[in-house]
């Protein structure tokens, strides 16, 4: 693939082809914002180099244009000395990398190689991230905290029956993860697992997509169309952001739930399936039925077996742990060997509060692993946000609901078990060492461990 040059300035462009050329690069020129964006829609470049200030446009056409064309092109901006906030600006809105003016050839050499290194190695990074989804296929729910376990026993208890199941938890959980599960588990794994976000489609699209058309049934609809309840035929009808379900499209709903059947937009016929719908929302359905924006039978319905997957700051032990699967899988993915997570990125990973929860988490490593350089990932390499506000309270880590009683028994075996991971932590597993710092006997210790 070629490399595109855009400098108005004719000798300039010419010393930047030549060193190119050099390079063993093929290149192309153009002298003006309007000539750069022409060629751009016609050719894909391995890289684009352009000036800032151009006649007929600014480099940021250009840049723009470039990333129209395709974001995974890298552009490399020039500037003139003393006007950084230029280049800052530029790769706010994607430049890989700029360079001051005069050029310097081994600097833009430099720039050069990097940006077609970090290029390859995206394309490669992606390839092999398909090529894995494809060979393992979902990845497994982890993790082993108490709260969790119970979800995945219920899931597993449902999973025998062919009831509705409601899953609720907050965005990034893993609902979808455990509406998978759900279905692999069931006696319904070998039939389709058709997910549908009601959250993301328009409200007029939305019963047609469920429901599918028949032929004529609006201007355009010029063939029969089914939708995904059916494509779910004998398999399970996943409902995402149930919570943004359209009031007009809830009644459709809870007959498909109660009997199973329906009618495609513009038909007459009634439908009948065999689906076990499984939905999901991030929304508290009890408040969206209060505020009458979610019907109450159908809230009813679908809450007959409803399961919770908690926060991922509720369940703190499962931070460090999910963080080290995830690292080891985005590590096997690029080919990274011996990373392991420093002491000080456990303690900052423990400490943050995780409002988008295992996705943010999983995020955060997949990021780590491109991002390190040596071997250990450091605080800076997870990027997390910081904090937004005030601190946490113990209610944003604990559940403070129920007997007084109970509450401060709950708070205190909280408080203990992360005393005691602390201790051991600090005392690098030394079980004696612990317990002395904690004040008790090594079989106390040992008791509560089990316990716990
Ligand atoms: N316990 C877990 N073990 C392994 N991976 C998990 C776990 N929980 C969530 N994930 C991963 O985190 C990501 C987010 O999960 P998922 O999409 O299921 O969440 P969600 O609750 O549906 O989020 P949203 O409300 O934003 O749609 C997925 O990539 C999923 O595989
Ligand atoms: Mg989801």
């Amino acid at each position: 693939m070629p490399i595109l040059v855009v400098e108005d300035k004719d000798s300039l462009r010419t010393m930047l082809r030549k060193t190119l050329e050099s390079r063993g690069h093929t290149v192309d020129e153009a002298g003006d914002a309007y000539e750069a964006r022409k060629k751009l829609q016609a050719t894909r470049y391995l890289l684009v180099l352009t000036d800032l200030r151009l006649p007929g446009g600014s480099g940021f056409d250009v840049l723009e244009a470039a990333r129209e064309a395709d974001p995974e092109t890298p552009v490399i901006v020039m500037t003139a000395f003393g006007t950084v906030e230029e280049a800052v600006r530029a790769m706010k809105q994607g430049a890989a990398d700029f360079l001051t003016k005069p050029v310097d050839t081994d600097h833009l050499l430099l720039l050069l190689d990097r940006a077609i290194d970090r290029r390859r190695l995206r394309a490669e990074y992606l390839l092999l991230k398909e090529e894995h989804q494809r060979r393992f296929g979902l990845p497994r729910v982890l993790g082993d905290d108490p709260g969790l376990k119970e979800t995945m026993l219920a899931i597993q208890r449902a999973a025998q029956s062919d009831a509705t199941v409601l899953i609720l938890g907050e965005s990034g959980t893993g609902k979808e993860l455990m509406a998978r599960s759900l279905h692999q588990l069931s006696s319904r794994a070998k039939a389709p697992f058709v997910a549908i976000n009601c959250a993301a489609i328009p409200e007029a699209l939305l019963e047609n997509e469920l429901f599918g058309h028949e032929r004529g049934a609006f201007t355009g609809a010029n063939a029969r169309k089914i939708g995904k309840a059916e494509t779910a035929q004998h398999g399970t009808l996943f409902l995402d952001e149930i919570g943004d379900l359209p009031l007009a499209l809830q009644a459709k709903i809870l007959r498909l739930v109660q009997e199973r059947q329906f009618e495609r937009v513009g038909g007459l016929a009634t439908i009948s399936v065999d689906v076990r719908v499984v939905a999901a929302t991030n929304r508290s359905l009890t408040e969206a039925v209060a505020q009458k924006q979610f019907r109450e039978d159908l809230f009813f319905r679908l809450s007959v077996l409803s399961v919770t997957i908690p926060p991922l700051r509720r369940r703190r032990g499962d931070i460090v742990p999910l963080a080290e699967a995830f690292l080891e899988r985005y590590a096997a993915e690029l080919g990274r060997k011996g990373l392991s997570l420093s002491e000080a990125a456990r303690r900052a990973l423990l400490d943050h509060a995780w409002p988008g929860n295992v996705r943010e988490l999983q995020n955060s490593l997949e990021r780590a692993v491109i991002l390190v350089e040596g071997q250990a990932i450091g605080p800076e390499h997870l990027r997390l946000a910081p904090p937004a506000g005030e601190a946490l309270s113990l209610g944003d880590v604990m559940d403070l609901s129920g007997p007084l009683a109970e509450v401060a028994r709950r708070a205190a075996a909280r408080a203990e078990d992360e005393a005691i991971a602390l201790a051991l932590r600090r005392a690098d597993g030394d079980r004696a060492a612990a317990a002395a710092s904690l004040g008790v006997s090594t079989s106390t210790l040992a008791r509560r461990l089990k316990e716990s």
